[in-house]
């Protein structure tokens, strides 16, 4: 870099090879770095980083984040001090005061973490277990409850056998790299979750288009006979997009290339299909996805991964997948919660109707107001706005009218997409998403997004 450290500019130094250079920051009122001039990206994806110290490092990250305390703008990690309840206790990170808030910033879809007949369930069953597994699932941690779990997914989802991880995370990156190796490669839709894409650090990956066929079928095209085994991974629901998978027409294409096909069910169980099923159950397409994953934390309102396939498969993943075979067996609270939650699905009386009530309802009113929705067609609205810092104001105002929002800034998402995260739930009433929508509407308004 060619100009030097001035006092107006915080700096710190890089080692480049055998020269010492620097990165530089502007400066915001309150000494630090100027939050509203760099994003998270700056401090966590920038190229440049790799020649700072640690101290540097966090330093910076550090001083952003002070300098959005002092503007009252820290809206990460706020503490519920109830659960994730309809109407959640905050603790405001900034005055440290408690708000009762409307909560739009959880995928507990059914609401079903707070469901008495469920929460009855492990209070009369959990203790009977014991506080953890005690082990792995291939030695000490295997537990006739936990199949009893394995089971009901894999019937639930129309495959021979399932395992659980404890976190959906862990099934994700788990099954993608215990199955693919230096020859192999996985071909992700570019939205997919972090969890899939981290799957294949060790192996080749491909990106196609957006929940687009056409740039699939040109990547499989490009890629004929250079690999061993290749595998398509899409997500059912898109997480921060809310829009479903065009399936049937993706399968259709990898199955032609030779390709299996992954998906992963995080957002579609107990929202999606006529039973609640999934991504699947929606299409009519049981049976003919080669690999499903899927978590137990959001519609079904526990922790704990999955992955569901052919019995032989499931058993190779036993002994390849290492986030599986290094890991602790789920504590049996979630493991209990996740059974029952799955039967209260799978017998409709977890409340979807209800669900999908408060969906069109949000959908309609959202769209009629002007915003951007993208292609939201599930329980997840983007409030698509493109601007970071109107994201921020327009979390930040809703925070202060004690609704619960997450802004989703860039490098989450694309920065033409920055947007504000809305999630739907079953337990709204008419009069709690009245009043957010017209809050919605005025500060999108205010902020000249609509
Ligand atoms: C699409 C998707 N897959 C996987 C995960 C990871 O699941 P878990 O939170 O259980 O680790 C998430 C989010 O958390 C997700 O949104």
């Amino acid at each position: 870099m060619s100009f030097k450290p001035t006092s107006s500019r915080k700096h710190y130094h890089l080692f480049e090879e055998e020269q010492i250079d620097h990165m530089y920051f502007d400066i915001s009122p309150a000494g630090e770095i100027d939050a509203n001039k760099y994003s998270l990206y700056n401090f966590t994806g920038d190229p440049k980083l790799e020649y700072a110290e640690w101290d540097s490092r966090m330093d910076m990250m550090n001083s952003w984040f002070s300098d959005m305390k002092a503007n009252e703008r820290f809206l990460y990690e706020r503490e519920s001090i109830n659960g994730s309840k309809v109407v959640s206790k905050i603790i405001d990170p900034v005055t440290k005061e408690v708000r009762e808030m409307l909560n739009f910033a959880s995928n507990d879809y059914l609401n079903l973490t707070q469901d008495p007949r469920i929460l009855e369930k492990v209070t009369a069953i959990a203790p009977y277990y014991g506080a953890g597994a005690g082990g792995v699932p291939l030695l000490s941690g295997s537990m006739n409850i936990i199949k009893q779990l394995q089971e009901k997914i894999a019937e639930m989802k129309g495959m021979e056998q399932s395992i659980v991880y404890s976190s959906g995370y862990g099934a994700n990156i788990g099954t993608i790299s215990g199955l693919l190796g230096h020859r192999d490669v996985a071909i992700y839709d570019m939205f997919a979750h972090a969890s899939l894409i981290d799957g294949s650090k060790g192996s080749n990956k491909k990106f196609f288009s957006h929940n687009d066929p056409a740039s699939l079928e040109k990547v499989l095209k490009n890629i004929q006979n250079k690999y061993i085994n290749k595998l398509v991974v899409v997500d059912g629901v898109y997480s921060m997009d809310g829009d479903i998978c065009k399936l049937p027409e993706i399968l259709d294409i990898a199955h032609y290339y030779g390709a299996w096909v992954l998906v992963d069910e995080a957002h579609a169980t107990g929202v999606i299909g006529k039973t609640g099923k999934g991504t699947l159950e929606y299409f009519g397409l049981e049976g003919k996805v080669d690999i499903i994953t899927g978590t137990l934390s959001k519609a079904v309102g526990s922790v704990g991964g999955y992955v569901a396939a052919s019995s032989r498969l499931i058993n190779y993943l036993k002994y390849t997948s290492r986030s599986y075979m290094f890991s602790t067996s789920p504590f049996i609270g979630s493991v209990v919660s996740s059974f029952e939650a799955l039967n209260l699905i799978s017998r409709q009386e977890a409340g979807m109707d209800k669900l999908w009530e408060n969906i069109r309802y949000v959908k309609d009113r959202l769209l009629k107001a002007g915003f951007n929705i993208g292609n939201a067609e599930t329980a997840i609205f983007p409030i698509i706005i493109g601007d970071d810092n109107k994201v921020k104001e327009m979390t930040y105002r809703l925070h202060q009218k004690n609704i619960f929002v997450n802004p989703v800034p860039y490098p989450a998402v694309p920065r033409k997409l920055t947007r504000v995260r809305m999630t739907v739930t079953a337990g709204f009433s008419m009069e709690q998403l009245d009043y957010t929508l017209n809050q919605i509407e005025e500060i999108g308004k205010d902020l000249n997004i609509i």
